[in-house]
């Protein structure tokens, strides 16, 4: 008898760049999931087309006919729940999340972003980055808790920023990172080698006391 694959929904308010990655990783055979819904606050999202394409249910809500943003994120978790979902990616979901309403989620919910956090949550990471003078930049993958963009990171990847670096620059360097990172982890998530213990994540159950780092092999642990 086969183990059913842990089943996964996407959200993205995007072009699904990352998405994209994803059912990339799983064509290949690297990521042993089921992706049973792509949901977005936009409906002309990229990345529900590109759900369609792949013939992966895709969900539709518009925020603005929920009478605040608790109703709204209710409603798309109580749907997301309906799927069957057991893990969830924000892969460019581009809303703040109501803490109440994640709080089922959280363990089973991980996020994209691109910064090395805990530097620069929220937008405008690539500006901030060059504003401040950093060397080096990235994005990071952690789990999602009430706190934006401030749950436990689970893996980064690093570039370094060039002189005469601009914004549009450092996002196209940074892409082809993001979309090595994300599969990744959610693999390690989809094969059971990560797990949320309440507190904090663990790897292959010890607590995972630094971020992997993304190096030319893959996912690396810190030295
Ligand atoms: C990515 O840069 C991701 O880090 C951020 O939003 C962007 C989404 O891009 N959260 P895409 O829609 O996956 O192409």
């Amino acid at each position: 008898m086969t183990t059913p694959l842990p089943r996964v929904a996407v959200l993205a308010s995007g072009r699904g760049s990352n998405l994209a990655a994803l059912l990339a990783a799983r064509d290949r055979g690297e990521l042993p999931v089921d992706f049973v819904l792509v949901g977005s606050d936009k409906a002309a999202a990229g990345a529900l087309r590109m759900a369609e394409a792949a013939n992966i249910p895709t969900l539709a809500l518009d925020p603005r006919s929920y009478p605040d943003r608790r109703a709204f994120d209710l409603d798309l978790f109580a749907r997301i729940e309906a799927s069957g979902a057991e893990l969830l990616v924000l892969a460019g979901f581009m809303r703040i999340l109501d803490g109440q309403a994640l709080t089922p989620w959280v363990g089973r919910m991980i996020n994209i972003h691109p910064s090395l956090l805990p530097k620069y949550r929220g937008l405008h990471t690539h500006r901030r980055a060059l504003e401040a003078g950093d060397s080096e930049h990235g994005a990071s993958v952690h789990f999602v808790t009430a706190e934006l963009d401030g749950g436990p990171v689970i893996a980064q990847a690093r570039i370094a920023i060039q002189p005469g670096d601009d914004e549009q620059q450092l996002a196209q360097r940074l892409l082809p990172l993001e979309h090595q990172l994300l599969p990744a982890v959610l693999a390690l998530l989809a094969n059971r080698r990560l797990r949320w213990d309440g507190q904090g994540p663990r790897l292959d159950d010890q607590p995972l006391l630094a971020p992997f780092m993304l190096g030319a092999h893959g996912l690396q642990t810190a030295e």
